[in-house]
């Protein structure tokens, strides 16, 4: 028989890990891989609260957040402590995923070490460097290393495509995050213990319509930022409406939404909640607003409306279908936007309709088939 494939597994924030268990979890599961998994924890609280829900354990954590960190101290020490675990490690393979320093981090110890490396969430493609900022350079970059591409979409796969990327190098698997709803939702299902600590502002907001907010781009630091606050405090004027907001914990986002917001009756600045509570928060609201990337997913997902505070997207299939907008940072934008939803009956159901343009919850046991295929080729 022949020896399982090692595959070093490597992230470092909330979505990655939300986004990676799944594959973490199939591979643990399948006797023809060996998985090693690495934290660089990029981020450490928002982290460990994936990794704990998870039942992740990583076996290498290099613990690098920083307070306020910048991107090249954070960038220098990720790609030489990854580097470190890889030459400890020495993988067959290793696996990165989206865009963020650790994934790029990740793909380029790697590429360096002329090992082959994966890259799940592959191809999303804004077309401006500057949104997401850096995150779309990151995602190129991996793009440019990478052994097999794990595109989430069509629309993913036809951008690498016409970069020139081999095509027979390209799949199409869905997002993961579909595949991490879907186990979260299921984890609750069965133990409703999981999501039950919201229950005191639900009481507090119970014949409201609640808003759910998240908001972390460095892109939307300094002004983006007081126009989201400034949008939030306009909007929470009226009665019949509640905000929910799980700050981030960078400090560029809870200096202005805790001096912006505190104090009002119906806006509720809470902190990062685990999975299984975010997965509550997206059931409990009418409307998400949002710069997040993975709550651009989730929400088309359980037909929730999505306006995203973004100039631009990476993720335009959820704009294709209707159920998200972009609506920019500017104060009067967002509140226009969010009065349409809320008291325009038509414009609401036009947009809160289930769909899913991101995947169909199987992209891990697809990621997995197709690395198997590997198994032999190994360079
Ligand atoms: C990072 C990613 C971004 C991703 C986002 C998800 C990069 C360049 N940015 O941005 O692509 O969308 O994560 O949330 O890779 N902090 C804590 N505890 C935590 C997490 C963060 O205190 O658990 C604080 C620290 O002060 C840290 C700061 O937030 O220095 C910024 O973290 P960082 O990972 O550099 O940037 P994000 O804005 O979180
Ligand atoms: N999320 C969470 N708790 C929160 C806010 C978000 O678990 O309080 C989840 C959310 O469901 C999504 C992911 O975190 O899967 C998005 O992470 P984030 O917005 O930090 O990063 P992005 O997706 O923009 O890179």
């Amino acid at each position: 028989m022949t020896a399982p494939l090692r595959i070093l597994v490597i992230f470092g924030t909330r979505p990655e890990a939300i986004k990676l268990f799944p594959v973490v979890h199939a591979l643990k599961a399948d006797p023809r891989f060996e998985c090693v998994v690495c934290v660089s924890a990029q981020h450490r609280q928002m982290l460990d609260q994936v990794l704990d829900i998870a039942g992740i354990v990583p076996d290498h954590d290099l613990d690098v957040m920083q307070p306020d960190q910048t991107l090249d101290a954070l960038t220098a020490n990720l790609l030489v402590g990854l580097g470190q675990v890889m030459d400890a490690v020495r993988p067959d393979r290793v696996i990165v995923q989206g865009d963020t320093a650790t994934a790029m981090c990740g793909a380029l110890a790697a590429y360096y070490r002329k090992v082959p490396v994966d890259h799940v969430e592959a191809g999303l493609r804004s077309y401006n460097i500057y949104h997401p900022w850096p995150e779309e350079v990151n995602r190129k970059i991996i793009g440019a290393m990478a052994s097999l591409h794990f595109a989430p979409t069509e629309t993913a796969a036809g951008a690498l495509k016409a970069e020139a990327v081999d095509p027979a190098r390209v799949h199409v698997t869905g997002n993961t995050v579909i595949d991490a709803l879907h186990w979260v939702t299921a984890r609750i299902a069965a133990a409703p213990a999981l999501a039950s600590g919201l229950a005191d502002l639900e009481a507090r907001f119970a014949g409201k319509r609640i808003i759910g907010v998240t908001s972390h781009r460095r892109e939307n630091f300094g002004e983006g930022m007081e126009g989201i606050a400034e949008a939030i405090r306009t909007i929470a004027r009226r009665p019949d409406v509640a905000v929910i907001f799980p700050v981030h914990l960078n400090p560029n986002v809870r200096k202005v939404m805790n001096e912006g917001l505190a104090g009002l009756d119906n806006v509720a600045l809470i902190e990062p909640l685990d999975y299984p509570h975010f997965a509550r928060l997206l059931d409990l609201a009418e409307i998400m607003l949002t710069d997040s990337g993975g709550v651009q997913e989730e929400a088309p997902a359980l037909g929730k409306p999505v306006l995203v505070m973004r100039e631009t997207t990476e993720r335009p299939e959820g704009v294709a279908a209707g159920t998200a907008k972009l609506v920019g940072t500017s104060a009067a934008t967002i509140v226009t936007e969010l009065s349409t939803l809320l008291d325009d009956k038509g414009a609401y159901e036009a947009m809160a309709r289930a769909h899913n343009p991101f995947g169909d919850g199987h992209a891990a046991a697809r990621i997995v088939e197709l690395l198997a295929n590997e198994i032999g080729h190994e360079t």
